[in-house]
């Protein structure tokens, strides 16, 4: 165990494991301990905010041991994308989870996770075609690739996924039932700050300009929202019109629509009984912001 990995009972202080080794010391510990003790597991990339925090709490209402990993996961960024400046802060990560009386920090470098030659990769056959999918080649394989390794390393009982994710939820609950993982997927709500805007690890990039615009996002969610649960059955128009608004104010749309729960496919016409996922991912600068409201007509 590193110098930080202190207390065999795993009560009182965060044990932070940087190996797989460690990490299956520090699980074997606690599982010895106690063989009835269920796992809550919170997988994230860092730079913890109170989204994060949120999730960490609904683990801990649903388990007694909660492991929280830390780990920038390269498979899931694009060559132009923002892997090598992602916010990285592992110390006030660790004090936060230490705060929040998580049990195990899993934070591996890169090398403990992957090696160089891997002759196996994830496909998806479809539930990325549309919203992030389409504008991320490789993303949700990437992400598939680590949540399956960290679901086999640590074997939770419960896992918790933020809804501010929705593609990522849908997809990681699909491979759970295909693959056959003992793991129940926990959606947890989206945190927002007061003036509406999804908290993201990313929000550290807007100026205080772009800051200021970037609750518009969500605030065009919810005037789409509002129609269409007042009878509005085909947003079409109605979801243009709401781009053209955000792109005057400076953002660039990647989408703004309405989709299937199940498919993740865009829908044109609206019936009751059905749910959606009414999402939008933009650009503010060189910031990419996603956001969604769920729909139950
Ligand atoms: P990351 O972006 O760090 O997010 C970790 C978890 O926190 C995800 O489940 C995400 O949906 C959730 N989260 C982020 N912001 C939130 C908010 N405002 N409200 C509620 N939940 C929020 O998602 C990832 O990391 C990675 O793809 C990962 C699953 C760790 C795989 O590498």
């Amino acid at each position: 165990m590193s110098k930080d990995s202190v207390s065999p009972d795993l009560t009182e202080t965060v044990s932070v494991c940087k190996t797989i080794d460690e990490l299956r010391g520090a699980l074997s510990a606690v599982r010895q301990h106690n063989s009835d003790s269920t796992i809550g597991f919170v997988p994230t990339m860092g730079a913890l905010h109170e989204g994060h925090l949120s999730l960490i709490d609904i683990a801990q209402q649903k388990a007694d041991i909660v492991v929280v990993s830390i780990f920038v996961n390269p498979t899931q960024f694009g060559p132009n994308e923002d892997f090598q400046s992602y916010p990285r802060q592992l110390q006030e990560d660790v004090a936060a989870c230490e705060k929040a009386g998580v049990d195990i920090v899993f934070a591996p470098d890169r090398d403990e996770m992957y090696d160089d030659t891997r002759y196996l990769k994830i496909e998806i056959d479809t539930l990325n075609v549309h919203m992030c999918g389409a504008s991320r080649p490789g993303f949700f394989e990437g992400i598939l690739l680590v949540v399956n390794k960290l679901f086999n390393l640590i074997e939770p009982d419960f896992a918790v996924f933020g809804l501010k994710d929705i593609q990522q939820v849908q997809i990681i609950k699909q491979m759970v039932r295909e693959f056959n993982h003992g793991v129940e997927i926990v959606g947890a709500p989206i945190v927002r700050a007061n003036d509406g805007l999804a908290l993201s690890s990313r929000n550290a990039y807007l100026s205080p300009e772009e800051r200021t615009t970037a609750p518009s996002l969500y605030r065009s969610l919810q005037y789409i929202e509002q129609n269409i649960t007042s009878g509005v059955t085909e947003p079409s128009l109605l979801i243009e019109h709401q781009k053209d608004e955000l792109e005057a104010k400076g953002f660039k749309i990647d989408y703004l629509n309405v989709f299937s729960d199940k498919t993740l496919s865009p829908v044109t016409t609206l019936s009751s009984g059905e749910r959606y996922i009414l999402a939008g991912a933009a650009y503010l600068g060189k910031t990419r912001l996603i956001d969604n409201i769920l729909i139950e007509l």
